[in-house]
């Protein structure tokens, strides 16, 4: 019963950040679906390397305009997203590469609160869905941390979209 609520909730948790994701893009998009489209131009390529658990490194040419943890559900890089991107778990954390800090926005409050549950919690934390690429990042590195706290405390591991 208490496990049909929590799937209820984050249901409704994942449609409002649907909607959102609606008004802050096309109204004919999905949450993700523009990372699956390639660069259209060179100068629209920003190269981003994700540093894996397991020591390896995955590098992707990325695009302006492409969000972190949805370009990394693309490329089946782990980096889980429970709450897609509506900022109500910290399973999308990242370490960013400390030369590239300064060159993201201040994260939102929300966001900060969220990366207080986060388990080992640097100065370079960030929630990966909250990244959005920009010219600027070319040459992004992002280390994933080695454990993150699951938004579903039954133990269910979401899949990407
Ligand atoms: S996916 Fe939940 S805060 Fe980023």
């Amino acid at each position: 019963m208490i496990r049909a609520a929590r799937r209820i909730l984050t249901a409704a948790v994942g449609r409002a950040s649907h909607a959102r994701s609606i008004q802050s893009t096309s109204a004919l998009r999905y949450p993700g679906e523009y990372e699956y489209e390639d660069p259209k131009s060179p100068e629209d390529v920003v190269n981003v390397t994700y540093l894996l658990k397991d020591g390896t490194q995955r590098e992707i040419k990325a695009k302006v305009g492409d969000n972190l943890m949805y370009l990394a559900h693309r490329h089946d890089i782990e980096l889980e997203g429970a709450c897609e991107a509506s900022l109500a778990c910290s399973t999308c954390h990242v370490y960013v590469k400390e030369e590239y800090v300064d060159k993201l926005p201040e994260p939102k409050e929300e966001e900060d609160d969220m990366l207080d549950m986060a388990p080992a919690l640097k100065p370079n934390s960030r929630l990966g869905c909250q990244i959005i690429l920009t010219k600027e990042l070319e040459g992004l590195v992002v280390t994933l941390p080695p454990m993150t706290r699951n938004f579903y405390v039954d133990g269910h591991v979401p899949e990407p979209h």
